[in-house]
């Protein structure tokens, strides 16, 4: 029994001591309503403030008819126009438009909107007012797609002051068309513009204009990979379309393109390809492997390069500036494979062409060896110069075993001169080191002036 009345007591100790944390919470709750509750003053005044701005507002939207522009009959009504740049990606070539998320600023005067400044200076109001004000329908006739941000709610405010100002904002993400000439690629600066225009209304009824020189802004956080911006300016314009005159404004911005990556990724490796094709005059002229291969690797990895690279690009039907470099490249590596070609012809040729005395004579009966020895080194010779034999009618002896053509005994007999045409102009007496020599230093000559050639060329441009 006492035991049970010890663990009674104590589980009823526990309660006891769990429950005060638990008080002090609940009050800890309570605490917070009283104490906006207590100043009773200030929220009469407040409710006072609401009300009148309530009943203010609903004046103006009573007598407002959101159909009508502001000086309806009058003078045009000025659209004022300020948008800050907050982001630029995606510059692309390929589909040639870009991407800006922006703050668009439209002020403009409503005089409808005017009211006595006894209640307040000016007004921030949530969005739903602009369903029931008159709002200017502007557009960007080059943009391509365009939302809004919604997240958490629309990302627009609308503030009227006392005088019937009206600012609205909102941001915005906007791809415009931006056409590119890339004759000039990757030396290239673009210029893309945002236009900005109403879509209804012409100049008898809008004139948008740029809000003072600084209308056009872009953060200083903006920056592009493979773009530098450059400076932006801003135009206003009159345009004439079959539906009337309408007010255009024009923003341009000017995104310099980066070359390092081209020079890292493009340029320095097709240079070292073009060295590497070099290594094959150094090599001896008999390494026939070593060389052909040399050739075909940096032909086929300059294909490669260039096919890489324009896979990237728009299929534009003229020559970019990067296609002349890869060409010229192209057009190097190539010739160094001929040269081996040229190499191996005159190689050829020149083992054909004895260099020794212009007159031989055959030897007899002991002179077979000898004989021998020439048949093997050329074949066209031997064929040649038998049929020769036939001509000047020479009769073989039948051989007597060790060898097949026994060459008359005592018959000494000058050889016939081998019908073999020298080659008009220099090509006669070109020697395949020479080719070789001349190739060493021919081609790094000509690349260097190349480079010095491209590069002072499309940086001036
Ligand atoms: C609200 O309007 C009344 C008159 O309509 C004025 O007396 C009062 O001071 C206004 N309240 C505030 C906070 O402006
Ligand atoms: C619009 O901007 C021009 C200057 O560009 C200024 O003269 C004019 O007062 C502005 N209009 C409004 C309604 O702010
Ligand atoms: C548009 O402007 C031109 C002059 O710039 C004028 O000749 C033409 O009549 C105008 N068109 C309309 C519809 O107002």
């Amino acid at each position: 029994m006492t035991t049970w009345i010890l663990l009674s007591l104590f589980l009823i100790g526990v309660v006891i001591t769990e429950h005060p944390p638990l008080i002090k919470s609940d009050k800890l709750i309570e605490y917070a309503p009283q104490a906006s509750t207590e100043p009773t003053l200030g929220d009469q005044s407040n409710e006072n403030l609401e009300n009148n701005v309530t009943r203010l507002l609903d004046k103006l939207i009573a007598s407002h008819d959101r159909r009508i522009r502001p000086n309806y009959g009058g003078p045009p009504i000025e659209v004022n126009i300020t948008a800050h740049v907050t982001t630029i990606s995606a510059v692309s070539e390929v589909s040639m438009d870009y991407t800006l998320d922006l703050y668009l600023r439209q002020i403009w005067k409503d005089p409808r909107l005017a009211w006595e400044s006894d209640v307040e200076d000016s007004l921030t109001i949530g969005i739903d007012m602009v369903k029931t004000i008159w709002t200017p329908d502007t557009f960007f006739p080059n943009e391509k797609k365009s939302f809004f941000h919604e997240a958490t709610s629309h990302n627009s405010f609308l503030r009227i002051d006392s005088h019937g100002n009206v600012l609205r904002s909102i941001r915005l993400t906007v791809t415009a068309n931006c056409p590119m000439s890339l004759h000039t690629f990757p030396l290239d600066r673009q210029e893309c513009a945002l236009e900005v225009e109403s879509y209804g209304y012409s100049t008898k009824d809008i004139i948008y204009h740029w809000h003072g020189a600084n209308a056009v802004t872009i953060d200083e956080n903006v920056h592009l990979a493979h773009f530098t911006i450059g400076e932006h300016y801003h135009i206003e314009r009159t345009i004439s379309l079959s539906t009337g005159n309408y007010s255009r404004l024009t923003a341009y911005f000017m995104f310099k393109r980066n070359i390092g990556f081209y020079l890292i990724q493009i340029y320095f490796p097709s240079s070292l390809i073009v060295v590497i094709s070099w290594v094959s005059f150094w090599l001896n002229r008999e390494a026939v492997q070593a060389r052909v291969a040399i050739g075909v690797t940096t032909v086929l990895t300059m294909t490669t390069l260039m096919t890489s690279t324009n896979a990237s690009l728009p299929k534009v039907s003229y020559v970019k500036s990067l296609d002349v470099f890869l060409g010229v490249c192209f057009f190097i590596v190539f010739a160094s494979l001929l040269e081996y070609a040229a190499i191996g012809y005159l190689m050829k040729r020149n083992r054909s062409v004895p260099a020794a005395s212009p007159v031989q004579y055959y030897e007899t009966g002991d002179g077979v060896l000898k004989r021998e020895a020439s048949r093997k080194k050329s074949r066209n010779r031997r064929d040649s110069s038998m049929k020769n034999y036939q001509n000047n009618n020479i009769h073989h002896r039948p051989s007597d075993g060790h060898v097949d053509q026994r060459i008359p005994l005592l018959s000494m007999v000058p050889m016939p001169p081998i019908p073999f045409k020298p080659q008009n102009g220099a090509w006669g007496k070109v020697r395949p080191a020479q080719v070789d020599l001349f190739s060493r230093f021919a081609f790094p000559i000509f690349f260097v002036i190349f480079h010095i050639i491209y590069w002072t060329y499309y940086i001036n441009q």
